[in-house]
């Protein structure tokens, strides 16, 4: 069955008519339009771009960098949100009925996605990853029953590399899903994409071919622009075009979006590129020196190291991944030794683990000196 998107989206969203302003027809002349301060930005240092003036609501300039670098066919491909943490709420937002509709997770994963299931009173349906031997891919049979299982499910979260398994979900596994007659939204989150160094990394290209498939990304990884939030769907235009009608009408401001189309220009990209292996360097230096590591207490690192952190498990005496002793570890790093990683052992197939995030080769010494004083100590 072709996939329906009506069917997707809640009523009221197909429905909705969206914010219009006198902009959207008229850009040029004397604009007293939309009630901005004529006399300008009240900085005491003047700031280029029109700073007094709403931003353009679609950002068409930075979409057209994107376009070039992301191999997609069209701007209208692109939706560009405060984070992907935006996106990932108005997904939710446009097609889970509060109180009725679900999403599917794949754990252990991001934590946000049903933080804002939560906030949109959209269920949670768990489909475990498989997690033996730090494996860390998906079981899809059993996300397709559980999609059988639950028909109220209308998206499908995955995130790839996953966070906190840092693993590529293998493409055979996704595409399963996107062909697997489920009528919802398959949404693959590609946060770390540009840290993976082999053949299976984005999908980005395949949304010319599934209709149903939304691809997540941000610049606030491998572009190290965390601080001005700005996140990247990637789908059908119509799909696209929900996105945009739903949005609050002016949500990426105008010094954000100029520094996104720096980030895109050609020597913004090769600096990235140049952060990007210098990082994976560094994460090859820092698995490596976990693994030889001088003291006892650091076992396995697990998943498939596609992102620009490792999953370490912490042993006790025994020789046992441990989350006592991971707690412990994780605290004093914090308190004692002015080192802040995450403890992830709580979370399925990760008992004992830190997520230790690649710095730069003078922090990840200072975190392998600290993390070897710790260990001597708990
Ligand atoms: C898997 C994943 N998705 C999305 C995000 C959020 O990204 P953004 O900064 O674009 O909101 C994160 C941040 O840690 C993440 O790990």
């Amino acid at each position: 069955m072709p996939f329906d998107l009506t069917k997707v989206i809640r009523p009221n969203i197909l429905a909705l008519a969206p914010y219009r302003c006198a902009r959207d027809d008229y850009s040029s002349g004397i604009l007293l339009d939309a009630n901005e301060n004529a006399y300008g930005p009240s900085l005491p240092v003047e700031q280029e771009g029109s700073l007094n003036r709403y931003p353009d609501p679609y950002h068409v300039k930075v979409k057209e960098r994107l376009l070039q670098l992301r191999k997609v066919p069209s701007v209208a491909n692109f939706f560009l949100g405060v984070g992907s943490d935006e996106v990932i709420d108005l997904v939710i937002r446009v097609s889970c009925v509060p109180g009725k509709d679900k999403i599917l997770i794949t754990p252990p994963t991001y934590g946000m996605y049903s933080v804002c299931a939560q906030i949109n009173d959209a269920g949670v349906v768990k489909c475990n990853l498989d997690v033996e031997e730090g494996r860390f891919q998906l079981k899809v049979d059993e996300v397709l029953a559980s999609l059988k299982a639950n028909p109220d499910v209308k998206v499908v979260f995955l995130c790839s590399p996953g966070n906190p398994t840092g693993t590529c979900l293998t493409h055979d596994s996704i595409r399963a899903v996107l062909e697997s007659g489920f009528e919802g939204l398959v949404v693959v989150d590609e946060a770390y994409v540009d840290f993976v160094d082999h053949a299976e990394g984005s999908v980005a290209s395949w949304v010319e071919k599934y209709p149903n498939l939304l691809v997540m990304q941000t610049l606030s990884k491998s572009f190290g622009l965390a601080g001005i939030r700005l996140g990247i769907a990637i789908g059908q235009p119509d799909l696209i075009q929900i996105l945009n009608n739903t949005k609050a009408p002016y949500n990426i401001g105008t010094p954000s979006a100029q520094i996104a189309q720096e980030a895109l220009s050609e020597a913004g990209l090769q600096k990235m590129y140049e952060y990007r292996s210098a990082l994976i360097d560094q994460r090859n230096k820092l698995i490596d020196s976990l693994a030889s590591f001088p003291v006892p207490g650091i076992g396995r690192i697990l998943g498939g190291n596609d992102a620009n952190f490792v999953l370490v498990q912490i042993l006790n005496a025994e020789n046992q991944p441990c989350n006592e002793r991971s707690e412990k570890v994780y605290k004093l790093l914090a308190e004692s030794k002015d080192v802040v990683v995450r403890f992830r052992g709580k979370e399925p197939g990760c008992t004992g683990c830190l997520r230790i995030t690649v710095g730069t080769p003078e922090e990840n010494a200072t975190l392998l000196a600290r993390l070897q004083e710790v260990l001597t100590i708990v």
